[in-house]
Formats: C-alpha cells, structure tokens, sequence
C-alpha cells in the first residue's frame, strides 16, 4: 500500500490544489522524487466556498501560511480548467 498511494502533501501551485480538490486526478504525479499513478475521484459537490475553506486550512495548518484563499481565486483556478484536461504534473492547465 504505501507504494500505491503518495503521502499526504499538496502542490506549491494553489490553482493546482482547487483544481484538484473540485475535478480530481488521473494520470501520474511524482511525490518526493517517486511516481504515482492512482485515480482520484472528482468532488463536484463541493461548493467554491467550501473549496475556498478547504484551501485555506490546508494550507495554513501544513503550509504555514496565514492567509484566507478568496472564493475569487478559487473561481478564477476553475474557469482555466475544463474538464478533461490531462492533470499530470506539466501538462497545460
Ligand atoms: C476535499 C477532498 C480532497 C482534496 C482536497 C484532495 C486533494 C488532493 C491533492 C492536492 C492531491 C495531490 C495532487 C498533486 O500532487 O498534484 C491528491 C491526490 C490523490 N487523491 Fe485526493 N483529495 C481529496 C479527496 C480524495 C478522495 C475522496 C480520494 C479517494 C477516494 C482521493 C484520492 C487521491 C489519490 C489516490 C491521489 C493520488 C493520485 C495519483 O496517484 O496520481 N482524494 N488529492
């Protein structure tokens, strides 16, 4: 198990994060100089609001940031996804 699921971590690049969190993921990633490659389901129930929440405790509880991440950026993330888009680290967004 521990080779099929990456540990816990987040990507430096918020936009990343939100898309994430709302679309979900397929294809490979790379966490700590290892690849993964396990699909996560889409969270298309989660409102902008709770995504903007979200983002906000996870980066400030792990990332050591004190910031509010504002329902604005996590809008703006999502309107430069559409769904489908390959989220593999490198690939356009
Ligand atoms: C609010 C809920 C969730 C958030 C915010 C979230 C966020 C993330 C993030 C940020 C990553 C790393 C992406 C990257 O490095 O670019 C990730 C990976 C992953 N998540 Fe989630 N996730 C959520 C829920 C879930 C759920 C419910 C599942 C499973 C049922 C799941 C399964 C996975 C898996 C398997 C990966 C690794 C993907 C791979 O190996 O390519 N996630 N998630």
């Amino acid at each position: 198990m521990a080779n099929l699921y990456p540990p816990l971590h987040f990507p430096k690049d918020k936009g990343r994060f939100i898309q994430v969190a709302r679309h979900g993921i397929d294809g490979e990633i790379e966490v700590n100089g290892q690849v993964y490659n396990r699909p996560m389901p889409a969270n298309p129930m989660l409102t902008d609001l709770e995504i903007a929440e979200i983002t906000t405790f996870i980066y400030n509880s792990w990332g050591g940031e004190s910031v509010y991440t504002p329902i604005d950026s996590v809008r703006s993330a999502l309107r430069k996804f559409s769904k489908g888009v390959d989220l593999r680290a490198g690939s356009p967004k």
